[in-house]
């Protein structure tokens, strides 16, 4: 099982990555880290996914809204990030490798969104608390939204990814919800339709 300090190592060297890129213009493409990740992102090439596209934990290597814009139909990609400084290294990396329009914000709460403008979601692995961000990213979603939950790397219990017996009832649903990712959690990306979502709970 991975552990907390993994998640942070994780963190490091996609730091690293991108400084690389940025500074010596090296190619993405020949990334071990990068291409890792793109192979399990892959597994996403199936979904007819578009329109608004948010990637929750998108930095500091934009792996996932580089893939989402080559692969999906996009006409809005948001990146999000409550770490500023990976925030800002995603954009600056995503704008080097891709030159395509994008936006991006600290915490879904900044968006603005249509109410007939239909969004998926990706939740990256590493992102915590996994059943405040589910309850966020619900409250945006439609039937017709996609939510990609990315397998946790430390299961639940952990100081991790821990989810809390304590929650109230709303947020508890949601905690059910997420447990129901976590029985699923022996792949590496798990696919619920909001609606699936919202009968689940
Ligand atoms: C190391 S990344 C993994 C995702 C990868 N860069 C990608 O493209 O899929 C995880 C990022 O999620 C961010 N993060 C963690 N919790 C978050 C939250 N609640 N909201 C937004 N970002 C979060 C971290 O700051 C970190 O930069």
């Amino acid at each position: 099982m991975n552990t907390y300090s993994d998640a942070l190592e994780i963190k490091k060297e996609e730091f690293t990555v991108a400084k690389s890129l940025l500074e010596n213009d090296q190619d993405i493409e020949t990334s071990s880290l990068y291409q890792r990740s793109l192979q399990r992102l892959n597994e996403l090439n199936v979904l007819n996914i578009s329109g608004t596209f948010v990637c929750i934990g998108c930095g500091p290597l934009p792996t996932t809204l580089l893939f989402a814009q080559k692969t999906f139909n996009i006409e809005r990609l948001i990146g999000i990030d409550n770490d500023p400084l990976a925030l800002d290294v995603a954009k600056n990396v995503y704008m080097h490798v891709s030159n395509q329009q994008a936006e991006f914000e600290e915490s879904v709460s900044y968006i603005n969104l249509d109410s007939n403008e239909t969004v998926h979601f990706f939740i990256a692995n590493m992102v915590k608390p996994k059943s405040e961000v589910l309850k966020q990213v619900w409250h945006l979603a439609s039937n017709k939204s996609i939510v990609i939950v990315r397998e946790p790397v430390v299961q639940a219990g952990s100081q991790w990814e821990h989810i809390s017996d304590k929650l109230d009832a709303g947020e508890w649903s949601v905690a059910k919800v997420f447990r129901q990712c976590l029985y699923f959690g022996s792949r590496s990306v798990l696919l619920f339709k909001s609606s699936q979502l919202r009968k689940r709970a």
